[in-house]
């Protein structure tokens, strides 16, 4: 007996076999190279890597290090603050951008954000904004920018720091700013699924002053200024020279995927205005977003569920990012917060849906994400 039903073909939330079949045999050539030439850790690669992420981002500087958590940690006490500082960021966002305070023996802040967008709200963030606080981390969730020239000066008008939790916005532009260039520091990840990402962990911090950017070398390499000497106390934070070689193949990449990624949300913006239960989150004007996430509210009871249900049954991934929000998580039952505090965000987390929105999906791809979703919102 023969099977004549076929399964459908799955549409994953990222493709690196496609990547990879686009970037070819140079990414294993890179990988060879950096093997061949023994030097694994920081390196030339990762000094080529920093100077034109850097450049990219319109940065004067940028430091690799191991991780996005580790960029936001070493950012953090670059920038002078201290055990018991007040950081003040967004519940709505992968745990990091609060969990990398803690972590600092800092205290986290949190002030809800915008309905539209999911982004830090500036006017939430000024009434949250007492004597404790010591530094804004707006974060660019799902690869759009925050308002960042008002960050930018509120923080200058309070005199504390802005570090930008940019995990998510490679290359994202508003009002023709790129994440890095406004902020006294900016943390990014290179993590594999993230819009340029490395073949393992890895984080850039890109910064704007000299002074900044020489601590990060120190923290990164345990205070070290010179070979055994320490002038202050860091930790091991290295970009490996793999991770840097194969940033450096994909950085030329980034302009055209991000690109992609747009002509793809545009396509499912499109579909989506003809379905009242599904709101895609705002683009504000202005903004050149990098669709790290393309995210859809999905309004009314039970209907996420189902959606995200029908999706699964044909093999379209659809995620919750995120399923909580950042005080409701038991690691941050201490911080001073409760239900009900950030009701915006709440909310999101309850109505948000991300759709697969990696650059090498195709036309029929996105046809039948936009059709599946059409169907599971008919009565
Ligand atoms: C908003 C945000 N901040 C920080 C991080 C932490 O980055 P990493 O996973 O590279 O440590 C992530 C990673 O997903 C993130 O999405």
């Amino acid at each position: 007996m023969s099977n004549t039903t076929t399964d459908p073909k799955p549409i994953p939330p990222v493709d690196l076999a496609a990547e990879r079949a686009q970037i070819g045999p140079e990414l294993f050539e890179a990988v060879q190279r950096v093997i061949e030439s023994g030097w694994y850790v920081l390196g030339p690669e990762v000094v080529r890597f920093e100077k034109s992420f850097a450049a990219f981002q319109r940065a004067r500087f940028g430091v690799g290090v191991a991780s996005g958590t580790d960029a936001l940690i070493l950012a953090l006490r670059s920038l002078g603050l201290k055990p018991c500082d007040s950081v003040l960021t967004s519940p709505f966002t992968f745990f990091a951008s609060a969990g990398s305070i803690a972590w600092s023996q800092m205290v986290p802040q949190l002030c809800d954000v915008e309905a539209e967008t999911g982004l830090m709200d500036l006017e939430a963030a000024r009434n949250a904004i007492d004597e404790r606080t010591q530094c804004l981390l707006p974060v660019h969730i799902y690869g759009q920018l925050v308002d960042i020239k008002g960050f930018r000066a509120l923080a200058d008008e309070k005199g504390i720091p802005l570090l930008e939790d940019a995990a998510q916005a490679h290359g994202a532009e508003r009002d023709g700013i790129r994440a890095g260039e406004l902020g006294d520091a900016a943390a990014f990840s290179f993590y594999p699924t993230k819009n340029l990402g490395a073949a393992g962990e890895g984080g850039g911090i890109l910064c704007n002053s000299e002074e900044v950017h020489e601590r990060l070398l120190r923290l990164r390499d345990h205070g070290s200024e010179a070979k055994y000497v320490h002038a202050e106390i860091g930790t091991n934070s290295r970009l490996q020279a793999i991770q840097g070689a194969i940033l450096n193949l994909k950085l030329p990449h980034l302009e055209d995927w991000n690109a992609r990624r747009r002509a793809t949300a545009a396509r499912y913006d499109e579909a989506f205005s003809k379905i009242e239960r599904i709101v895609p989150l705002t683009v504000t004007s202005g903004s050149s977003h990098a669709y790290h996430q393309y995210a859809v509210r999905v309004i009314g009871p039970g209907l996420r569920d189902r959606v995200m249900a029908d999706l699964g049954k044909q093999k379209i991934a659809a995620a919750l990012h995120y399923p909580s929000p950042v005080h409701f998580q038991r690691a941050a039952a201490d911080w001073g917060y409760s239900k009900g505090d950030f009701p915006i965000a709440e909310r999101l987390c309850e109505e948000v849906l991300c759709l697969p929105i990696h650059p090498f999906l195709d036309t029929d791809d996105i046809q039948r994400v936009t059709q599946a979703v059409t169907e599971a919102c008919k009565d």
